[in-house]
């Protein structure tokens, strides 16, 4: 897993793996890029690996040749993006293609990038939510695994949507990774076509 702050996406797959939501995984790494990510202690008061690998200073390729070492050292089958604030260079997409996941916290495509929930409010949509995507080399665009819909309502300010978004975002991160982890879908030009068992 990857993060740069809070990290509760990351708490709750951690819930979802020890509750056996997520059947058969093991949450083997965490790395964070910033040293004072609160997600990091989170992972290691649950006796999870958390690496720091500091980007600050560094051109993207040559942070993602770091963090594709550490991830190669325990073999992952799947990435997950939570609330990891860089974009991947293509060389690192590259290296896990089809087995990166990222939540965000809007109805791709629309409002990618930063502030999802400050850009839904002020553009003025009734409905939001969030997203679980396959990661490519293009910013927040892969193939959708997932979305939640939470509506918006007159009295909301950012933080009050982001966090009734972020409630999706723990239940429907989990399942998304579930079903990439037993291959239960099969991928037709950018549609994920959920099905029964392994593709
Ligand atoms: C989440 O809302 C996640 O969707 C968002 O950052 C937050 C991280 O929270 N990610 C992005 O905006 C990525 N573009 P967390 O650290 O508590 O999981």
């Amino acid at each position: 897993m990857l993060l740069s702050g809070r990290g509760s996406n990351f708490v709750a797959l951690a819930e979802s793996v020890a509750a056996g939501r997520i059947p058969n995984a093991e949450i083997v790494l965490v790395v964070s890029n910033r040293e004072n990510a609160p997600g990091l202690e989170r992972a290691r008061e649950r006796g999870i690996a958390a690496r720091v690998i500091p980007s600050k200073g560094l051109e993207r390729e040559a942070y993602d040749r770091m963090v594709v070492a550490a991830l190669e050292e325990v073999k992952p089958e799947l990435v997950c993006l939570a609330g990891y604030m860089r974009l991947l260079s293509p060389y690192f997409v590259e290296q896990f293609r089809g087995k990166i996941l990222n939540i965000h916290p809007s109805l791709l495509p629309a409002f990618p990038g930063l502030e999802a929930q400050r850009q839904a409010l002020e553009h003025g949509v009734k409905f939001s939510g969030c997203t679980v995507h396959f990661v490519d080399e293009t910013l927040d665009a892969g193939a959708i695994v997932m979305q939640a819909v939470v509506p918006v309502r007159d009295a909301d300010t950012p933080e009050s949507l982001a966090e009734r978004i972020l409630d999706e975002e723990h239940r429907i991160y989990s399942e998304a990774a579930r079903i990439v982890l037993e291959g239960r879908y099969r991928i037709e030009g950018r549609r994920v076509i959920l099905t029964s068992g392994k593709a």
